[in-house]
């Protein structure tokens, strides 16, 4: 019973690892302007780690003995730069929180998926930090009349 959740946890998140392909692929295309010079890159790099993730996932899927999805989660495409990068972080952050809701359906018999689950929730994560930098969701307080530079000896 806990492998079927299991399993259906996984294609969940597979299901968000084949919408990031073709999200961050269409963005890559769609970025227009100034910024197409670095975020074609930075879109088409994305869409690379998504398939990555999509096919260690399917492979993963297979070796616990279910079936992977071949159905996308929901796509968002948009024409600015901001709305996309607003779109890629909704995306990481449901990545996310499903690939932690498939941490928690592990059984005893799946610690090392367990494992390996936490890898990738430490990137997700990472994927996640910083598309809120991107989107200035996140930003430090610092006061710009006070840094001080400590001296390294
Ligand atoms: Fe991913
Ligand atoms: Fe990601």
């Amino acid at each position: 019973m806990a492998r079927t959740e299991l399993i259906e946890n996984l294609n969940n998140a597979l299901s968000l690892e084949l919408s990031g392909i073709i999200q961050y692929s269409q963005h890559s295309y769609l970025v227009t302007g100034i910024e197409r010079e670095i975020y074609k890159g930075f879109f088409r790099e994305q869409a690379g780690e998504a398939k990555e993730h999509a096919e260690t996932l399917g492979d993963k899927i297979v070796a616990l003995g279910g079936v992977p999805t071949v159905e996308p989660a929901m796509i968002r495409q948009s024409t600015e730069l901001k709305e996309m990068l607003a779109q890629d972080l909704e995306l990481e952050r449901e990545a996310l929180a499903v690939y932690m809701v498939a941490w928690k359906s592990c059984g005893e018999e799946d610690l090392p998926t367990q494992f390996w689950l936490e890898e990738r929730i430490a990137e997700e994560q990472l994927h996640v930090e910083e598309l809120e930098k991107l989107t200035s969701e996140r930003t430090s307080k610092v006061n710009s009349e006070r840094i001080v530079l400590r001296e390294v000896s």
